[in-house]
């Protein structure tokens, strides 16, 4: 929940937390028992499935969490077309989804956060 806070904000973490654990799609590393980073995703995203949030401790990056928890989604998602997203003015994760493998694959506009959201598209094995 803390770590989703960090990313979507304490108003709208908590439902979207318990949604995604509900349909069994959010995944977790953990480092010494702990929770060190967490991916949720949906699978219901124009018939294809959909990273709707990543984040990793900050005194844990950098260390393969987010690489590990994309290896699970890949692994888990039904069909082959796996896309994700992240703010234009996050270079890291720009940065991030580029080093495992995804592509740019438009943007949207006209959002409430007020920045446009790049979206990003990995073929997947079948
Ligand atoms: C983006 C984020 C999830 C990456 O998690 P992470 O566990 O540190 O990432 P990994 O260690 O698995 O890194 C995978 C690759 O991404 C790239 N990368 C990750 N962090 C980077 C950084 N700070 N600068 C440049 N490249 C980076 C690297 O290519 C890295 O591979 P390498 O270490 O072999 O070079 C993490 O920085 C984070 O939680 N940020 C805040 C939340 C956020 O922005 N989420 C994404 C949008 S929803």
């Amino acid at each position: 929940m803390a770590l989703a806070t960090e990313v979507i904000g304490a108003e709208r973490a908590g439902a979207f937390v318990r949604s995604h654990a509900e349909r069994h799609h959010l995944l977790v590393v953990e480092e010494a028992g702990e929770v060190a980073g967490v991916l949720a995703y949906r699978t219901d995203w124009f018939q294809c499935t959909l990273v709707s949030l990543v984040c990793v401790r900050e005194d844990l990056r950098r260390r393969g969490a987010a690489r590990a928890l994309f290896r699970m989604v890949e692994e888990m998602s039904p069909g082959p077309r796996l896309f994700s997203s992240t703010e234009e003015t996050n270079a890291v994760s720009i940065q991030m989804h580029s080093a495992l493998g995804f592509a740019p694959s438009g943007y949207i506009d006209n959002l409430p956060q007020g920045y446009r959201e790049l979206l990003f598209y990995k073929r997947l094995h079948p």
